[in-house]
């Protein structure tokens, strides 16, 4: 297969439900030979969302025909307001409409929303079949497709309903990316450098001498979604069910949960990966403020997060003026990662050395806002 001679492939290993990442340019031409391969007879419905379909679907579909395997679309509008219940009803009745059993597979074709959506109605349609992620955007090449974490929004907050639903197989056809828009690719470059910060030094020097030519494309690009994948499923692979050191993929997410919601979700104001890199120089400097570490590791970060294009300070956010510590302090308290009331954070010793602290004194999280917000 031409596609697997330049692609890289790391096995996320969790024993019977263990399954291989492929990464590559071209990778997606290959699901139909794969699909015939390692489920022979089977049916595939595609999910995916109009923008995406309009530029990726008739490559899976004509993959799938040349190698015989009989494909359906389902197709849902594009954006976060896809991670719904009346959305999931939709999907799992479109799967059942097209007459998919229990042994057909679903492609899960699209970025963070599809994958999310399509893995959970996967992991509850005939009690279970089983899917692929298909993952179009840089954020869910390196992060939402690898790991098993899926489901909706409920109107209580974000990710409140789903399952963990490992895929069968992830192929990250980096060569995808180029249709990204510039905002969207640095986004997902958050969650990049988000590795490195948490316990990937070396690659985090490698992304500050690298970083324009992951943006570029090619091998560059391709060793970055590969790097981030197998720190990812070294993470999984440790604490699949986050009950302990998964959380560190969680690096700047608290902050960066209560700055989406403090603009309401509006993308057009923040997006998910713009608030995790604001997120991410804020709990650095709140590592700071703890004493976990010197000034510079915040420094170190923040400069190379500018030097992509991402915001790093609460007042790059439009409408920043509207917030207050109290609101923030709200949305971090119904943030689900708050347990038992206790705030947990993931704050860290160096680049490279996070660490999970549990039991954060909201005190000294309110005196970190009230600074961040003078700034
Ligand atoms: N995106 C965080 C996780 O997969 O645990």
């Amino acid at each position: 297969m031409d596609a697997d001679m330049m692609a890289n492939t790391i096995t996320v290993e969790l024993a019977e439900r263990s399954y291989d990442i492929v990464i590559g340019d071209g990778v997606l031409t290959s699901i139909g030979e794969r699909i015939a391969l390692n489920f022979p007879g089977s049916r595939a419905v595609i999910v995916t969302d109009e923008t995406v379909d309009a530029l990726h679907g008739e490559t899976v579909r004509g993959s799938c025909a040349f190698a015989g395997v009989e494909t359906e679309t389902v197709s849902v509008a594009a954006g976060e307001s896809s991670k719904s219940y009346a959305t999931l009803e939709t999907v799992v009745e479109g799967i059942l409409d097209a007459g998919m059993e229990r042994g057909d597979v679903l492609l899960a074709l699209g970025g963070g929303v599809v994958g999310d959506l399509a893995g959970f109605a996967a992991g509850i349609v005939r009690r279970g079949m089983p899917f692929i992620q298909l993952p179009t955007s840089l954020l869910a090449q390196v992060d939402s497709s690898v790991g098993g974490k899926t489901g909706i929004n409920s109107p209580h907050g974000k990710n409140l309903v789903g399952l963990f639903n490992q895929p069968r197989l992830v192929l990250a056809d980096t060569a995808v990316l180029d249709t990204l828009s510039e905002r969207e690719m640095r986004a997902g470059y958050a969650e990049v450098a988000k590795y490195g910060l948490i316990d990937q030094p070396e690659f985090f020097s490698w992304l500050e001498d690298n970083h324009a030519a992951v943006f570029a494309g090619g091998e560059a690009r391709a060793h970055a979604v590969a790097t981030s994948c197998k720190a990812k499923a070294e993470v999984v692979k440790a604490d699949e069910h986050e009950h302990g050191s998964r959380a560190l993929l969680n690096l700047g997410h608290t902050f960066g949960h209560a700055f989406e919601a403090a603009v309401g979700y509006d993308a057009t104001r923040l997006v998910h990966g713009e608030g995790v890199s604001i997120g991410m120089v804020m709990a650095l400097e709140f590592s700071n403020r703890l004493n976990h570490c010197g000034p510079e590791v915040a420094e170190r970060a923040e400069a190379h997060l500018r030097a992509v294009g991402l915001p790093t300070r609460i007042s790059q956010i439009p409408g920043h003026e509207a917030f207050t510590t109290e609101r923030l302090m709200d949305a971090i308290a119904q943030d689900k990662k708050v347990s038992r009331g206790a705030l947990t954070f993931i704050l860290a010793r160096g680049i490279g050395e996070s660490f999970v602290a549990n039991d954060v004194p909201a005190d000294a999280v309110r005196s970190h806002l009230d600074a961040a917000l003078t700034l």
